[in-house]
């Protein structure tokens, strides 16, 4: 990013607009009127005269209609000198936010200046500096705010959100983002679910999320309306007041066109969702997209007609006829009218040339393809769209949970851009997904080679003018919407968090913690280099192959080493750090067994002479390979594709099993269906997840024996790919609805303190007596506050000490001194927690809205934590999750501590017996730390399998 513009203006300095004097102004106003109206009455002719005396009442309208039928959306030509917001809410004081680097948006987003900025009226007055004699001059009830030399953007704006429709938690009464009753639905309007009562606002609004358009879900081609809304509270508490700039037919049912129109927003959907409700093909959905637009088209083609006549004249047409319209098409006729943005959920290259090919036949323009995770290999595809190429709204890491997503790719953002398409990062923010870290999306795709300057416009500016709100959002200008966010690092550092959140001028968070950060993350992260993955993955089509290449020499050394972190016992520890770029050290390798590390001296290497493969860490680090936990990586390929998945373990709570299985009593061992050589398997294990452990699929409450499999293996017989064959023993209890939670707990202590002869038995029996490990998948405290009175009951009986571990744990730490005391270990699924459901509802968010994250809070009352994932693809994220838990503890976690949260804690709490600390991975990154944004993972070295893999 080039630091533009160090320039610093004085407010009053600024050149003035105009340069006309008021009277010498008013001439011209007034000869434009004269003129104007001329030309007016010319181009009207006559009807204007007569309408108002002597036609039908429809007749006016409709000649209103028809003057403004080729009218296109946006904002008023003065708009930019309001000089208050039409959301300005009375009473917000001014706000001065002195000595801040702003990011502008300006300049294809490489603006950044040094200035202070004046919000007022819910807008942004101006950008400078202010001196002490204008402060004076300023009204006495200026809030002043020193941003001590922070990073300021523009507030996040989320293209793709169901926030409020789909509200948190998810409770099945208000579910209001997908109707069911038919595939063609535009007259359906977001808006009219859109919940007040979402947990996420607040949670978004903390990750300084200000903006979002709300679409309906994806369940039809067209399911309807979509709303662009500001996150923050209204204080009038209604849906309608948090819209921004909405089209005036929330009110009527057709445009009286007084002003000019306002932009409106379509949701489209193609390919497996629509397919999958209506048991239609893709054919059968294209051919509904079609029928949906001839009817607008034709009603069109009448309207037009209509107009054509009546301006020219014809009388008769016009007091017998009013202006054909259809309620449940008009804002389909509006699409062809150029008045709505298309927003199309569409992920593969034959549904983005389906719909390209729409658009050319029915003469539209398409806004954005969202998620659309084959685009990438597509662009001259997306450059054939009718009139403009549509930007591309995604994930960064997202992918592989259905099959369409499945040649998704870490590297898009970076090569649509290169293409020039525009780049949107978006969240589809629901129950599935949450908004809060939409950042991080960004941050992702800068990682993996999206340009800063692109990078932080994907969340801020390009989604505004994706929207049609670009004149307002998405940029720090002065006129646009006082919507910016204090951040306490450089936006693209891993961890970026608000210090403070302003929409319309309010400040939204009312006492917020921050955490002080390192100074390195005041600066961009210096990010590594993908040049080679990124053209790969577009040669291979989306599947580069993945597997690493084995070192040629049994002797690799690695140079340039800046820091080993190595297992020590149960904890992970800082073994070696080099002081600086001249102190650092080697590490050698002997048959995948580091056997020294330190200078070259200590080491008696001699480089020039050796025979061994080098590896130039430039600054890198040594670090234990991390363990994947709580998806179901290694049993299944693509989540919603059954032919791919080892499928859920039969339930004897819920049905009997089979005799041949064993009866109720059967207990079956996720080894039994591990499958190798999966994506997000060799994804992880290129990212220094070398492991995963894995409980059987289960969708209720039992589940059974989990295993420890080596990410790399190429299959079940080789060398070192079950780790370790059966781990510990899982069940769920969950509210499932029924059987009860307590009779979920009923059966636990039931199958505990007496267990019979079966497999399942000999199991609860070895858990009674602290022998195997006992995992429960929990999230409610009310559930862990039982377990925890389950073990004691159970150890009492038994005179023993029961090892549980509760998994999921979102609750956990309103527990966690009693946990620390029963001894009871936490996995955290996922590390960074929203409400998706009621159970999970009490979260500790962390900063900027509690002074620290549930994690943190377990680990200073001495419980064992661990974090685990929820969806396979999350596996290759768990460098930055663990990164962000260490960057937001704020020095109170050393990064072996949070190393450990991904590898020993992990192994513990999950029946972990391999003991020998040479049997377990090294990961070797270049250029950083595993958990940071610097560094790229360019081997594992593996003691088990004997061999360096190179990647
Ligand atoms: C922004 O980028 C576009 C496309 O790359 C380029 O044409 C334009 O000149 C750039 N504008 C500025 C101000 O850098
Ligand atoms: C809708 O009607 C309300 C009440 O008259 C008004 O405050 C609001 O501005 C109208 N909104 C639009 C978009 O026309
Ligand atoms: C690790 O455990 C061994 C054996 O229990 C012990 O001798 C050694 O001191 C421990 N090392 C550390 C660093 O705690
Ligand atoms: C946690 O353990 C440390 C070290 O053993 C101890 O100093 C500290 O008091 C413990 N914290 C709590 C809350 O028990």
């Amino acid at each position: 990013m080039t630091k533009g513009l160090p320039e610093t203006l004085e407010f009053s300095q600024r050149p003035r607009r105009g340069i006309l004097t008021p009277h010498i102004r008013m001439l011209y106003v007034y000869s434009f009127l004269v003129v104007a109206g001329f030309l007016f009455y010319l181009s009207q002719g006559f009807w204007t005269t007569y309408s108002t005396a002597r036609l039908p009442p429809h007749a006016t309208v409709s000649l209103a209609r028809c003057r403004s039928l080729h009218a296109k959306p946006g904002p008023s030509r003065d708009f930019h000198k309001r000089s208050y917001s039409d959301r300005f809410v009375e009473g917000t004081k001014p706000t001065l936010i002195k000595n801040a680097r702003i990011w502008t948006g300006d300049a294809n987003g490489t603006e950044v200046v040094n200035a202070d900025i004046l919000l007022d009226k819910g807008i942004i007055k101006g950008i400078g500096r202010v001196g002490h004699a204008h402060l004076k001059m300023l009204r006495d009830d200026l809030v002043v705010l020193d941003a001590k030399n922070a990073w300021i953007t523009p507030g996040i704006v989320d293209l793709h959100s169901h926030i409020g429709d789909s509200p948190l938690p998810d409770l099945n009464g208000a579910q209001d983002d997908n109707s069911l009753l038919g595939p063609i639905q535009p007259w359906l309007r977001a808006l009219d679910g859109l919940n007040t009562h979402d947990d996420s606002y607040l949670l978004s609004i903390a990750g300084g999320v200000t903006t979002a358009l709300v679409l309906p879900g994806s369940a039809n081609a067209i399911g309807g309306q979509g709303f662009t809304v500001k996150l923050r509270s209204t204080p009038e508490r209604s849906p309608s007041s948090m819209l921004l700039e909405p089209p005036y037919q929330i009110n009527s049912s057709f445009l009286e066109e007084a002003e000019r129109p306002r932009w409106r927003q379509m949701k489209h959907a193609c390919g497996e969702n629509p397919n999958g409700v209506y048991g239609y093909t893709r054919m059968d959905t294209v051919w509904a997209f079609r029928q949906a637009y001839n009817k607008a088209r034709e009603i069109k083609d009448g309207q037009d007609q209509y107009c054509n006549d009546v301006l020219d004249g014809d009388w008769a047409k016009l007091t017998k006829e009013p202006f054909p319209e259809d309620l449940q098409w008009e804002a389909m006729v509006d699409i062809l009218r150029g008045r709505v943005k298309v927003q199309v959920h569409c992920y593969e290259a034959v549904d983005l040339d389906d719909f390209v090919r729409l658009s050319q036949e029915f003469q539209f323009p398409v806004a954005a393809f969202h998620h659309a995770h084959e685009a990438y290999l597509v662009p001259d595809v997306l450059k054939k769209a009718y009139e403009h190429p549509p930007a591309v709204a995604m994930f960064a890491a997202v992918a592989r949970y259905k099959r369409e997503a499945y040649r998704g790719s870490v590297f898009a953002p970076r090569v649509l851009a290169q293409h020039g398409l525009p780049v949107v990062m978006k969240s589809d923010s629901s129950a599935a997904f949450h908004s809060r870290d939409l950042l991080f999306e960004a941050q992702q795709a800068h990682f993996y080679g999206l340009p800063e300057n692109l990078a932080i416009a994907a969340v801020t500016s390009t989604p505004a003018e994706v929207m049609g709100m670009g004149h307002r959002v998405g940029y720090i200008k002065e006129g646009w919407d006082a919507d910016l966010v204090i951040w306490d690092s450089h936006p693209l550092a891993l961890g970026a968090t608000p210090i403070q959140v302003f929409i319309d001028g309010i400040p939204q968070l009312s006492s917020p913690h921050v955490v002080e950060k390192p100074k390195a993350f005041q600066v961009s992260p210096k990010v590594p280099n993908f040049d080679k993955e990124a053209k790969d993955t577009v040669n291979y089509e989306g599947l580069p192959p993945l597997e690493p290449e084995e070192a040629a020499h049994d002797a690799v050394v690695f140079t340039g080493v800046k820091s080993v972190y190595a297992r020590t016992n149960d904890s992970v520890d800082e073994v070696f750090l080099a002081e600086d770029a001249n102190s650092y050290g080697i590490v050698v390798v002997e048959k995948g067994i580091m056997k020294c590390f330190g200078s070259s001296s200590q080491c008696g290497m001699d480089l020039s002479e050796s025979s061994a493969t080098i590896v130039d860490l430039n600054g890198g680090a040594l670090s234990p390979g991390l363990v994947t936990y709580g998806a179901p990586i290694g049993l299944e390929e693509i989540n919603e594709e059954p032919s791919t998945r080892d499928g859920a373990v039969p339930d004897p709570l819920y049905q009997p099993v089979p005799k041949i299985v064993g009866g109720d009593g059967a207990l079956i061992r996720a080894s039994d269906g591990l499958q190798f050589g999966g994506r997000d398997s060799l994804l992880a294990y290129r990212a220094g997840v070398t492991a995963g452990i894995v409980a059987p699929i289960h969708d209720l409450f039992f589940a059974g024996l989990s295993t420890t499999f080596s990410t790399a293996a190429r299959n079940k017989l080789s060398e070192g790919a079950v780790i370790q064959d059966v781990n510990a023993l899982h069940v769920s209890v969950r509210h499932f609805g029924s059987p009860s939670v307590s009779t979920q707990i009923g059966t636990l202590r039931h199958l505990l303190l007496h267990p019979d002869d079966s497999h399942a038995g000999k199991w609860f029996k070895n858990v009674a007596e602290g022998e195997e490990t006992l995992v429960v998948e929990a999230d409610s405290a009310d559930v862990i506050a039982t377990l925890v009175s389950l073990k004691k009951e159970v150890e009492k009986q038994y005179r023993s000490k029961v090892k549980l571990t509760i998994s999921g744990g979102i609750e956990a730490y309103l527990l966690a001194k009693d946990l620390a005391h029963a001894d009871v270990g936490v996995i955290q699924v996922p590390a960074r927690p929203f409400p998706a459901v009621w159970e999970q509802r009490r979260i500790s968010p962390g900063p900027p809205l509690t002074e620290q994250s549930s994690i943190l809070t377990l680990l200073e009352h001495n419980v064992t934590v661990g974090v685990g994932i929820t969806e396979n693809w999350a596996a290759q994220n768990t460098r930055f999750d663990v990164g962000w838990i260490a960057i937001e503890a704020g020095g109170r976690l050393s990064k072996g501590q949070a190393l450990a949260l991904a590898s020993t804690n992990l192994e513990k709490l999950l029946g972990g017996k391999v003991k020998a600390q040479s049997a377990h991975d090294l990961v070797a990154t270049r250029g950083g730390e595993l958990l940071d944004f610097e560094s790229k993972v360019v081997a594992v070295i593996s003691p088990r399998r004997g061999v360096v893999d190179l990647m």
